[in-house]
């Protein structure tokens, strides 16, 4: 079933009830249900070659990488490249590790990183490695026999048989399970992990290099960023990497990625293989309505006026510059992707061929009266539910983006409510001595990062956004009434009124109410107005918001997934992709320019653009001066040929970042790292002239290692 539709003049096919065109493919069930598609886009592999349980396979050779307590909750993605542990990913996929490893004398991020010998590699403490060794249908398992259940039994039947499978194969710290849900639970998967701990720091290039161009050119084609770190796994003597240990020698992968010498062409196959983490192809026209015009639409807002401030305030302060740089990547990387959407969205009308496609849905439905008397009223039920969520989702984008989220200052007083718990219950001295000893350690580290009067000026833009844009006293603070009784309706003067009364505009008054703190000084706290600002948009979420958007949210999610079953119950044995979800995926497609509306990009960028770039632009697009000079060195027409950055429509999302790019043979050609934001919309509806991901090209990270890290043994270890 396949429906094609024409809009504005370009031919755009839906991929969510179509097969094929993009899709994250579940590596284990390729060989039955892919293959022979990838073969005709180029692959000249088997299945087995890419995953196989009773051989090595390219699975073997990629790894999600995550930061937290559990092993497999996936930020993004990295490959082995070495038979001696060597590992690389995506500089912005390593950034956190560097940053804690930078000091002011030894700035990681600001002068790139190469450790000379492995004894100097630097232990990226916190940042964890995990493999898949297999994935396992446990569908039947988990499910057999829980109908005729009430609901509340059924899910506990159900999560106890999930936390006995996972137990069975999670053994120390070395191996993990995670069971994930497919198609709104139709299919449940679990991955086995092996898990690294022991991961270090080889090499990295300046910050200047990996983001060349930083936020202007985020989300761009073209684009001519140097975004890849290499790391390498260390293990113990049975070659496990448990934890750290200076007696820890390289691990020896069990398969690890074969560089390319060879590059690509146009049209040639190019395949990934990573942890792409959330897509949601199978909203209907009306919850699509709904991420356009609340969800992207106030995000951007609120998110615009933010970075408003912040960019203001940073232009004439190089100190500010560093100190936002964090909150300002995070913030405009969302910011420059909802809007993305939000414009793709009406570029495509993608409501409308949404709307139609549901039309020719309810037509198919209709001829089977079975499927129809079970389905029939589902877009109608998921368009009420949406309808009643609508007023939910933007109270939710305010207090989360305007509030919770917004001012860094604001989750900052969150951190004090703690108190608030303990005086409440008149907590003993021992308890809060070490609140306070906690308290005193966060006081340090908001007031080095963050300055004051760029938090003021944040909080002004944003509750007056809130104010001007939420109706009704039940979801406001009091608090808000001072802007007309003290601030003749101007939110700055409000700011500058309430950040005067406040202990929170001044470290050492803070400092002092915390050292001096007894249960019977809490009604400063309560009465601070920049916490009680802060803190009441935390109460008004969980009292007025959450619970209530929860409930229709579980109430759409279970029509959902019958929409989602419906369509594949439609499709009579086609295949449908299932959403992302952060297990390991495969998608594929080949390497292609990009035609937008008015311009057609080549498929690659090379150096000589990117010095053309900084030459016009030197503050926007700044480069390391050595590295400017070695490269004005070099011949006009040798830079046109050293290659950058290429871009293909493999299907793509966040979490893909770090991930190999393959040619057909399976051979590591690049590393993606971003998307075009002309079809950025890839996360809702797969438009295969549109989606572009973004890949450094290996010969270009080869290049920056030799000429500008000078990292000639490293290179000899993977070229
Ligand atoms: N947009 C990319 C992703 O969503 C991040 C690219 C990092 N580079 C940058 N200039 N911010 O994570
Ligand atoms: N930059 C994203 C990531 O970090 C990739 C994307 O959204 O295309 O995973």
């Amino acid at each position: 079933m396949k429906l094609k539709f024409f809009l504005l003049g370009i031919v755009i096919s839906l991929a969510s009830v179509c097969k094929a065109d993009g899709g994250l493919w579940i590596p284990s069930l390729i060989k039955r249900l892919k293959i022979e598609d990838m073969h005709k886009a180029g692959l000249k592999l088997s299945a087995e070659e890419i995953y196989s349980i009773n051989q090595k396979s390219l699975k073997d050779a990629v790894m999600g990488i995550s930061y937290g307590t559990n092993p497999a909750s996936f930020s993004s993605t990295a490959s082995f490249i070495s038979e001696t542990g060597l590992v690389i990913t995506n500089h912005h996929c390593a950034i956190s590790a560097l940053h804690k490893l930078s000091t002011s004398e030894h700035n990681y991020l600001k002068n790139g990183f190469y450790a000379e010998s492995m004894d100097k590699e630097l232990y990226a403490k916190g940042l964890k490695l995990s493999r898949v060794i297999r994935i396992e249908d446990v569908t039947k398992k988990l499910s057999a026999g829980l109908t005729g259940l009430s609901e509340r039994d059924s899910i506990n039947r159900f999560n106890s048989r999930a936390k006995k499978i996972v137990d069975k194969e999670i053994t120390g710290k070395n191996y993990y399970a995670k069971i994930r849900s497919y198609f709104g639970g139709a299919q449940y998967l679990m991955e086995v992990y092996e898990v690294y701990h022991d991961v270090r720091v080889v090499a990295a290039p300046p910050i200047e290099l990996a983001r060349f161009g930083g936020e202007e050119d985020n989300w761009q084609w073209p684009r001519h960023s140097a975004d890849f770190a290499i790391l390498r796994v260390y293990a113990d003597k049975e070659n496990k990497s448990i934890e750290h240990s200076k007696e820890n020698s390289p691990y020896k992968p069990v398969n690890f990625l074969k560089v390319s010498k060879k590059g690509y062409k146009q049209a040639d196959y190019a395949m990934i293989l990573g942890f792409p983490g959330t897509t949601k192809q199978y909203v209907t026209s009306r919850a699509m309505k709904q991420v356009a015009e609340i969800k992207n639409h106030y995000s951007v807002m609120i998110r615009g006026a933010k970075l408003d401030v912040i960019n203001k305030n940073r232009e004439s302060n190089e100190d500010l510059w560093l100190k936002y740089a964090d909150v300002m990547a995070k913030s405009s990387n969302v910011y420059l992707r909802d809007k993305a959407e939000k414009e793709a969205i009406e570029r495509f009308n993608l409501v409308e061929a949404k709307a139609k496609q549901e039309k020719e849905y309810l037509i198919k439905l209709k001829s089977d009266k079975k499927l129809f008397a079970k389905y029939g009223n589902l877009i109608d039920s998921i368009a009420n539910c949406v309808d009643q969520l609508d007023k939910l989702e933007k109270l939710n984008t305010f207090v989360m983006e305007a509030g919770i989220s917004g001012a860094p200052i604001t989750s900052f007083c969150g951190k004090f409510d703690m108190l608030n718990a303990l005086a409440r219950r008149k907590a003993k001295d021992k308890r809060v001595k070490y609140e306070q000893a906690r308290l005193r350690e966060e006081i340090r580290k908001f007031y080095d990062q963050y300055d004051i009067n760029v938090e003021k000026q944040i909080v002004a833009a944003l509750a007056e956004l809130y104010d001007k844009n939420i109706d009704g006293k039940y979801y406001k603070s009091s608090i808000f009434n001072l802007v007309k009784e003290k601030a003749d309706g101007d939110y700055n003067k409000f700011a500058d009124y309430i950040f005067e009364n406040s202990f929170f505009s001044d470290k050492w008054k803070l400092r002092k109410f915390v050292d001096e703190y007894t249960h019977d000084k809490i009604s400063l706290l309560q009465n601070d107005p920049v916490f009680k600002l802060s803190i009441s948009y935390y109460l008004i979420n969980r009292d007025q918001i959450m619970r209530q958007r929860m409930k229709i949210r579980k109430k759409y999610g279970k029509f959902h997934k019958q929409y989602i079953h419906s369509l594949s119950e439609l499709a009579n044995g086609d295949l449908l992709a299932s959403d992302a979800n952060r297990s390991l995926r495969v998608s594929y497609g080949n390497i292609l320019p990009l035609k937008t509306t008015n311009e057609t990009y080549s498929y690659y960028t090379n150096l000589e653009e990117l010095l053309v770039k900084h030459t016009k632009q030197p503050k926007l697009y700044s480069l390391p001066e050595t590295f400017v000079k070695s490269i004005k060195e070099m011949s006009t027409k040798k830079r046109e040929n050293t290659h950058i950055c290429f871009i293909s429509n493999v299907h793509t999302t966040g979490g893909n970042s770090g991930s190999a790019v393959l040619d057909s043979k399976g051979r590591l050609i690049g590393l993606n790292f971003d998307r075009a934001s002309y079809g950025v919309i890839s996360d809702y509806v797969y438009i295969p002239e549109a989606a572009r991901q973004i890949s450094v090209d290996v010969r270009y990270i080869k290049f920056i290692l030799e000429d500008y890290l000078k990292a000639d043994n490293l290179v000899k270890e993977i070229w």
